[in-house]
């Protein structure tokens, strides 16, 4: 007798991945493509998107990159018009593209920090949820994902339009949740911790060895593909009474007290 009539399966679907030319994008545009979805990959980066899609076309699987600022938030509306017609709808939305400007609350270049930041990581996905909802409406199983951080459960100095950002996409996570529960869509939300991708690659080798010996239940760095795992398991079908859950995927760090 099979266990369960709930599909594990993604093959079809057409996901949309921020932020694919790097790091946990890249790795869940990969994922996604190998677990059968039809990709569109998004990144403000064309060269390195170019990439990833050429990398994922070589593979045989369904990609189509598509080159977007998600600070601009009238050709966040035109592009996902084009995935919706290219693809034939939306099922899958993953907001991940980022940026991280250190930034002391009383230095020179702080107003423009927390502007851009408040912008790319936290009013683009209003904009991204906003252009992608007509489509996941008429999904059979729509799914938002949103990559939040650590730093958005906790804080590190000179991170406030950072951390303030996390912050706020956890709560529009949760607040999306309880808004459209009744259509069946779900949004969910990723904290990762310290992962090995372009955000954390100038910090030295030894540094990272030692925050992690020091703070990370499991010791180590994280590849970005862990976190794409994560992803995957809140998008598939069967993850359909899983909503406005804040997942750390941190190897242990947050609940870590000594
Ligand atoms: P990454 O730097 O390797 O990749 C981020 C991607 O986002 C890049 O390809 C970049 O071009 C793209 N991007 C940046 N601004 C954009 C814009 N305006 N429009 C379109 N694309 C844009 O970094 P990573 O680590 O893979 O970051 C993915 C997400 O994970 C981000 O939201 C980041 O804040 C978050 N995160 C990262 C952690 C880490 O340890 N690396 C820890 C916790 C959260």
């Amino acid at each position: 007798m099979a266990l369960t009539t709930l599909s594990r399966s993604i093959k079809g679907k057409v996901a949309i991945v921020t932020g694919a030319a790097s790091g946990m994008g890249e790795a869940t545009a990969k994922l996604f493509a190998d677990e059968g979805a039809r990709v569109a990959a998004i990144d403000i980066n064309g060269e390195p998107l170019e990439r990833v899609v050429g990398e994922i076309e070589a593979a045989g699987k369904p990609v189509r990159g598509w080159t977007l600022d998600l600070a601009d938030g009238d050709a966040i509306e035109s592009v996902f018009g084009e995935i919706a017609a290219h693809f034939g709808g939306i099922d899958i939305l993953v907001n991940n593209a980022g940026i991280s400007i250190p930034s002391p609350i009383d230095g020179e270049g702080y107003e423009a920090a927390w502007d851009l930041s408040l912008r790319v990581l936290l009013t683009a996905h209003t904009r991204t949820i906003r252009a992608a909802l007509p489509h996941l409406r008429r999904a059979e199983h729509p799914r938002i994902v949103n990559i939040a951080s650590t730093e958005g459960l906790g804080a590190t100095k000179f991170g406030s339009p950072y951390t303030a950002a996390k912050t706020g996409v956890i709560g529009l996570t949760r607040s999306l949740a309880v808004e459209l529960g009744s259509e069946g869509i779900t949004v969910n939300c990723i904290c990762p911790g310290p992962i090995r991708t372009g955000m954390t690659e100038a910090i030295p080798e030894e540094h990272k060895r030692e925050f992690a010996r020091r703070r990370v239940a499991l010791k180590r760095y994280a590849d970005p593909e862990e976190v794409a795992h994560g992803t995957l398991s809140l998008v598939l079908p069967a993850s359909g009474y899983i909503t406005g859950v804040t997942l750390p995927v941190d190897g242990g760090l947050t609940i870590r007290n000594a």
